[in-house]
């Protein structure tokens, strides 16, 4: 157990990974004093919030649904961008939330999801060797000596995208938007005749039924206002930690620290090391957090990150995303849930099917397929129940943009397809077609165990 007092900066007394090198540090020192005098982007209270429905999936009363892109862009970035994404998981939240009969919390992988851990620190093309790209908040994905310095004012510009993002995304949740009586008007033009947009449509028309009846009933905006907006929560991976500090506040009604950078933050699979830079700061904060477990992770290493990370054991605090691989979960996960059950440790289990299958293609385009992408999930689910837990979660990599970046879905997307719109600026992301489909095909997943349950119980 770490019995060493935390401050927002002693993570800097242990080792750092994945952080990039600036060639003046003094202006790095200059933009996260301007970061500091930013205003937070979240608030103490919503991140509580997020901690009592997280609370709610670790006891299997919720579900959680996480998404967004690998790594936001600065040239991507534009207003139809976030609200097609923003739209999909609303789609998909209604699917999940109709069949499961359980509250779906909505978790965007937005507004902040911009430094990217590297497998290498170089990069080689045609013998040419340079820096890797690192996210846009650190340095440019041109391949170029210029573009791969790292540049600290990008970290303003990640902050003012953010910040940008995240007011649409507020407005798009309570200002009328998210109404459950649109949930006709959510879909997507081209998805009309998709197999996912024609079942969603037959969603729709059932929801908007249900709703009818109820207003007769007399249930109204006014008796239900819980219907005219969602709750949504922002989230990334705490990647830069100078970037994470400078947005770490005092919460003036507890006294304790929050990142205010997001609601929820992760640690990566990369970054994870119990004695490391990322734990230090992260095991300090009360937000909830997240932590990703992949195929290298020792169960007893487990434990001791959830003891560092949960040291009172509290639900809600801690999300653990499984991200085996569809040919290591039936091995990789059993020990880990196991371990964590037998200790009594209170976790949301979730599934990252997303980068445990990252393939290439013949002609070199990093994929995904989304047949090993939904196996990964089934059997992440058929795993859980088998230690007699329920499923908390999924976490994708999608976007509400029509690309052809992971191979199959019911669109039937084939690898030559790839090059028409491949414009991720890291992994593969599911398109909104191919999120959709997901969305009921984890629907009739998690059917079978628990079935209908009608709204009245
Ligand atoms: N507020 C409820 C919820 O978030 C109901 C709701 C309103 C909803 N708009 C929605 C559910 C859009 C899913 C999608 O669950
Ligand atoms: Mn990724």
């Amino acid at each position: 157990m770490n019995t060493q007092t935390w401050t927002p900066d002693s993570w800097k007394t242990k080792q750092v990974r994945q952080l990039p090198t600036y060639p003046d540090a003094s202006q790095l020192d200059d933009v996260l004093d301007q970061l500091r005098r930013r205003p937070p982007l979240v608030f103490a209270g919503e991140a509580r919030r997020l901690r009592r429905q997280l609370a709610n999936a670790a006891n299997g009363d919720a579900f959680v649904l996480q998404g967004g892109d690998c790594a936001e862009s600065f040239k991507e970035f534009s207003s139809d961008n976030v609200r097609d994404t923003f739209r999909v998981l609303l789609q998909m939240a209604v699917v999940m939330t109709f069949a499961a009969a359980k509250p779906v919390v909505k978790v965007g992988r937005i507004a902040g999801q911009f430094a990217k851990p590297r497998s290498s620190d170089v990069e080689i093309q045609d013998g040419v060797e340079l820096p890797s790209y690192r996210g846009d908040s650190i340095n440019d994905m041109a391949f170029a000596p210029e573009a791969r310095v790292p540049d600290p004012h990008r970290l303003i510009k990640a902050y003012d995208q953010a910040a940008g993002t995240l007011n649409l995304l507020r407005a798009l949740a309570s200002g009328g938007y998210a109404d459950l009586h649109n949930v006709h008007q959510w879909t997507l033009e081209r998805l009309g005749n998709s197999a996912a947009g024609e079942r969603y449509q037959e969603y729709a028309d059932r929801i908007g039924e249900a709703l009818a009846f109820m207003r007769a009933c007399g249930v109204t905006q006014d008796s239900a206002p819980s219907l005219e907006g969602v709750d949504f929560f922002t989230s990334h991976e705490a990647l830069h930690l100078p970037f994470e500090e400078a947005l770490t506040r005092v919460d003036s009604s507890t006294g304790r620290y929050y990142a205010t950078s997001a609601h929820l933050l992760w640690i990566g699979d990369r970054t994870r090391q119990p004695d490391g830079a990322h734990v230090e700061f992260m095991r300090g904060l009360e937000n909830p957090i997240g932590l990703k477990c992949g195929p290298s992770l020792d169960p007893d290493e487990l434990l001791r990150l959830i003891d560092i990370l949960n040291p009172q054991n509290e639900a809600g605090r801690l999300i653990l995303y499984a991200r085996m691989g569809a040919d290591k979960v039936g091995e990789g996960l059993p020990p880990l849930v196991r371990k964590v059950k037998a200790a009594g440790k209170r976790v949301v289990w979730s599934c990252d099917p997303m980068h445990g299958n990252t393939t290439k293609t013949q002609n070199g385009y990093k994929t995904r397929i989304f047949d090993s992408v939904l196996s990964e999930l089934r059997q992440f689910i058929e795993v859980l129940r088998a230690e007699g837990l329920e499923p908390g979660g999924v976490h994708f990599e999608m976007t509400g943009q029509d690309v052809t970046e992971c191979v199959g879905g019911a669109g039937h997307l084939s690898e030559a397809d790839l090059s028409s719109r491949y414009h991720t600026h890291c992994d593969p992301r599911l398109n909104a077609d191919q999120a959709l489909e997901m969305a009921f095909q984890i629907s009739d997943a998690l059917k079978p165990a628990q079935g209908f349950r009608r709204a009245a119980e």
